[in-house]
């Protein structure tokens, strides 16, 4: 079986953490998401957290230095030995570059970038409705994706919560940090080849049913 080797590209809002959920289960791929183990981190009150706090409160990126070790250390395990799908990283073009040369060191490569793609009003309606669950981050919203029970995760009945960063001013100061830090990875990955797009304001099913048939078909590819 080809490697599936993943990365989830977006503005914040735009259904990253919704796609990697359904993905997860689709396609038994480990997900690694930087923002989940960093509010982890932050939870535990490691140094890893204690660092990274500040930023994520104003929703500013944490240093590359705090993040790439992290991230190429998971790559590099047993459990990615088939592929990965990274969610929230690499978000700068230093951290596009550590994953690169990690890569190259362990004589793999990316296997696509999934760009999902949102206009900054969507990810604002979007994030202010967002609810997650306290114990494993599992992803609402009061609006478009309402739980059975409201207030309670349906997988796991723990309650739902508002992330810290959703609050409105920081929200628009997340779009402004994407647009300038994060946007110039879609031109290096469409120069690379590797980027594919997804309207991601189609309903969570439409963008997943888009997202499996380009898989299965990228997977197709690789086994020529
Ligand atoms: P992170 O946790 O990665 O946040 P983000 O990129 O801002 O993305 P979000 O998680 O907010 O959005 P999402 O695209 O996952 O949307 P979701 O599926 O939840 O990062 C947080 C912070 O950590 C950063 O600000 C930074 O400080 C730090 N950090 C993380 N990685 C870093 C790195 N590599 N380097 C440096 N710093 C880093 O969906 C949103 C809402 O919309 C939900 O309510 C959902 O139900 C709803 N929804 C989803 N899809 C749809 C749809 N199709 N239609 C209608 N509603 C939908
Ligand atoms: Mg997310």
């Amino acid at each position: 079986m080809s490697e599936l080797n993943l990365i989830l590209l977006g503005p914040p809002g735009a259904g990253k953490g919704t796609q990697a959920d359904r993905l997860r289960t689709d396609f038994e791929l480990p997900y690694y998401a930087t923002g989940d183990i960093l509010r982890a981190a932050v939870k535990e009150e490691s140094d890893l957290g204690r660092q990274a706090r500040e930023y994520m409160d104003r929703g500013d990126l944490v240093p590359d230095d705090l993040i790439g070790q992290v991230v190429v250390d998971r790559i590099d395990s047993d459990e990615a030995r088939d592929g990965f799908v990274l969610d929230g990283f690499p978000r700068t073009l230093g951290q596009a570059d550590e994953l690169h040369r990690a890569l190259e060191g362990l004589e793999r490569h990316l296997t696509a970038t999934l760009l999902i793609e949102a206009p900054d009003e969507e990810v604002i309606r979007r994030l202010s409705g967002r609810r997650v669950c306290r114990d494993n981050g599992h992803t609402y919203h009061v609006e478009f994706d309402p739980p059975k029970n409201e207030g309670f995760c349906d997988q796991d009945g723990s309650v739902l919560v508002q992330r810290d960063d959703d609050k409105l001013e920081t929200v628009k100061h997340r779009l402004g940090v994407f647009h300038e830090q994060t946007k110039p990875l879609v031109e290096l990955y469409e120069k690379d080849g590797l980027l594919r797009r997804f309207d991601g304001t189609r309903s969570p099913e439409e963008v997943n049913g888009h997202i499996r048939a380009t898989l299965a078909t990228l997977r197709l590819e690789e086994q020529l």
